[in-house]
């Protein structure tokens, strides 16, 4: 066999190998996370940027993936999650429903008060469990420096989000609303 036709090969497995992954992630998360990704608030996320190019709803959905790929890594060490739990409370980390652009759509300094929003907002409509309320909550830490994450699952998904928000402020800014576009449609179709 040829060296180039050995590359390509190798490069489409590559590809079927992270289309496989990226299949298993999204239906763990239609799996313990369902009726989040159905509801019509939270897919009003998708008006709201977040970070960059990237809408509160791609951001929810890229941590809780992110979460997940870290608890994988974490169970290799001997280290369990709540697995359901940490995909529900990273969807709903930052279910504050406003644009926090717009200075007049909140009152308080959004980077330290939206977690309270957001936990306020995802009580009103799913009975949440102690470790979800903690996600939420105590997602901003350490800006937020009282509320100190209690489980291991508050934990991943503080670090997911610490590790997505900078990718996407730093590399997701050109071509802001083409690239929008794309991520937006994507993510509608995989997980509506
Ligand atoms: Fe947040
Ligand atoms: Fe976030």
């Amino acid at each position: 066999m040829m060296k180039d036709e050995r590359k390509e090969q190798k490069r489409k497995e590559a590809f079927r190998k992270w289309a496989r992954q990226h299949a298993k992630l999204r239906r763990n998360l239609r799996k313990h996370g369902g009726d989040i990704l159905q509801s019509g608030n939270f897919k009003s996320t998708n008006s709201f940027i977040q970070h960059g190019s990237v809408s509160v709803h791609s951001h929810s959905i890229r941590v809780a993936e992110c979460s997940l790929k870290l608890e994988k890594f974490l169970e290799k060490l001997g280290i369990h999650c709540h697995e359901r739990d940490l995909v529900r409370g990273a969807l709903l980390h930052d279910y504050f429903l406003y644009d926090w652009h717009d200075k007049y759509s909140h009152e308080k300094l959004h980077g330290f008060h939206h977690p309270h929003v957001a936990l306020e907002n995802a009580s009103r409509e799913y009975q949440l469990t102690p470790r979800e309320r903690d996600i939420i909550q105590k997602h901003m830490w350490p800006l937020t420096l009282f509320h100190i994450p209690r489980c291991r699952e508050a934990w991943v998904v503080t670090t997911a989000d610490k590790y997505c928000s900078l990718k996407e402020t730093l590399l997701e800014r050109k071509g802001r609303n083409k690239n929008r576009k794309k991520s937006e449609n994507h993510d509608a179709k995989d997980t509506g």
